[in-house]
């Protein structure tokens, strides 16, 4: 979890690579539905664009069909799931009736000054989904994708600053209240990481995390 910009994504490939999970972002199964250009998609890309959560009924039916279709046998690592107290609850009892625990919660911290400036400069290539920054994180060659054969990077359509500030007004008053949820029922581990340094230092950091969580 952590307040949009804070580096979920960026770090989740990176975590999934060292331990072996399936990595399951609700932003990218959403963009990928909008890309299809199906009526859902278009539904999705109205919220989304707006900066405002997609509803919980919507979100809840399509993460509990990517959770039971992922091949979990390492584990799953949920990034941007759950969002709300509802999603929170829907997830715990699709788990309970799986029999499948939640290893812990972390939560990447990051200044909003910070957040906005990682947005605002944020590419991510079409073709394999891997995230650049024009100035933190930039590819080999500007505009162009490391590993796709040169595929020119694009800008997602939410990552305008007005965009920004409202992701982040939906994060405080709708997310930040499932950590609460989290730490008052007292069973899962909820673990806080500093998201400001530079990536690998926060890498290493998570690394320690969840290898804590067990
Ligand atoms: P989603 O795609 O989940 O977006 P988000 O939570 O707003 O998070 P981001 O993807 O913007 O940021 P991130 O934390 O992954 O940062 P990243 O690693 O890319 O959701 C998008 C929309 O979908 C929502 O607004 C909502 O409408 C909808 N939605 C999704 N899930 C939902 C749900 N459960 N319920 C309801 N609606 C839902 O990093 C950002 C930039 O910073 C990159 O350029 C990166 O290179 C750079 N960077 C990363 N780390 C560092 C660092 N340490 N130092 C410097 N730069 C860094």
């Amino acid at each position: 979890m952590g307040p949009p910009g804070a580096g979920k994504g960026t770090q989740a490939k990176r975590l999934v690579e060292k331990f072996g999970m399936v990595h399951l972002s609700s932003g990218d199964i959403f963009r990928a539905e909008k890309a299809s250009g199906s009526d859902l998609g278009r539904k999705l890309a109205e919220y989304m664009s707006a900066g405002e959560l997609v509803p919980d009924g919507i979100v809840v039916e399509m993460m509990a069909k990517a959770i039971t279709t992922a091949d979990s046998q390492a584990g799953l690592m949920l990034d941007g799931f759950p969002r709300t107290v509802p999603q929170a609850e829907a997830l715990d009892a699709q788990l309970a009736e799986a029999g499948k625990p939640l290893n812990g919660v972390v939560v990447i911290t990051c200044d909003d000054q910070a957040i906005v400036a990682r947005i605002t400069g944020r590419r991510s290539c079409p073709r394999c989904g891997k995230v650049y920054h024009v100035e933190f994180l930039k590819p080999q060659v500007e505009g162009r994708c490391d590993d796709c054969d040169g595929v020119e990077l694009a800008q997602r359509a939410d990552d305008k600053e007005e965009v920004v500030r409202e992701r982040l007004s939906a994060y405080y008053a709708q997310t930040e209240p499932v950590i609460t949820y989290y730490r008052d029922r007292g069973e899962v581990k909820v673990v806080e990481v500093d998201g400001n340094g530079a990536p690998d230092q926060v890498t290493a950091k998570l690394v320690q995390a969840v290898a804590g969580l067990g």
